[in-house]
């Protein structure tokens, strides 16, 4: 599983980071990001909505959803019951990380700092989510920070739209590029479906699948 999940995500380079007020709108907006060729989405532990858009997202089958905001290994505990299939955080937490590790599921951390990445590598991890990315350098950052973990690969996350998204998916560190811009409150908001579509379709072209 571990395995498979991270595949998808790699494979992708892409991964759509949602703030979900209705768990009723997680089926259409699935069919939204599969439809715009995306089969993985991030649900952030945000709203109270969380853990049942997972639930609806995960029973579908195809696509990989995961839990992101995650800060408690509680919050681990819910999330992989819902059905998530990774653990995303804003930053580093042994006990989210420990949590994730004995239930199985990939974690990414949040590093912000060389420190914070050799955290993650102490952990016996190789992947961190770089947030914020675009507030703290960019793609720039991304690259000097890869220069001497080699071993590290990153996702980008923060800031990021179709302006700069071309600067991150250049990078060879980079394992996926995070973000709401393909899931952006207004069209959750609105159902705009079509523009979710449409907005993960130009995103999957760029990524070059
Ligand atoms: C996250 O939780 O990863 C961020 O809130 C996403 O940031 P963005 O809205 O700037 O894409």
């Amino acid at each position: 599983v571990v395995h498979d999940t991270e595949q998808t995500i790699a494979k992708n380079r892409l991964l759509p980071v949602v703030v979900i007020d209705d768990a009723a709108t997680a089926d259409p907006l699935a069919e939204a990001l599969v439809a715009g060729g995306l089969p993985c989405a991030e649900i952030t532990f945000r709203t109270a909505a969380a853990a049942d858009a997972i639930t609806a997202m995960a029973a579908r089958g195809d696509l990989v959803v995961g839990a992101g905001t995650v800060l408690t290994p509680e919050q681990v505990d819910r999330a992989v019951d819902a059905g998530a299939k990774f653990i995303v955080s804003p930053g580093f937490s042994a006990a989210v990380v420990a949590r994730s590790r004995e239930l199985g599921v990939p974690v990414y951390p949040g590093a912000a700092t060389a420190t914070e990445i050799q955290m993650a590598l102490d952990a016996g991890l190789t992947t961190v989510k770089f947030f914020p990315a675009e507030q703290l350098g960019g793609a720039a950052m991304v690259k000097a920070l890869a220069a001497p973990f080699r071993q590290v690969t990153f996702i980008p996350t923060g800031g990021v739209t179709t302006d700069n998204l071309d600067r991150y998916l250049a990078l060879p560190s980079v394992l996926a590029v995070g973000g709401t811009w393909m899931v952006a409150a207004d069209l959750l908001k609105n159902r705009d479906w079509a523009e979710v579509t449409r907005r993960t379709t130009a995103a999957v072209e760029r990524a070059g699948r």
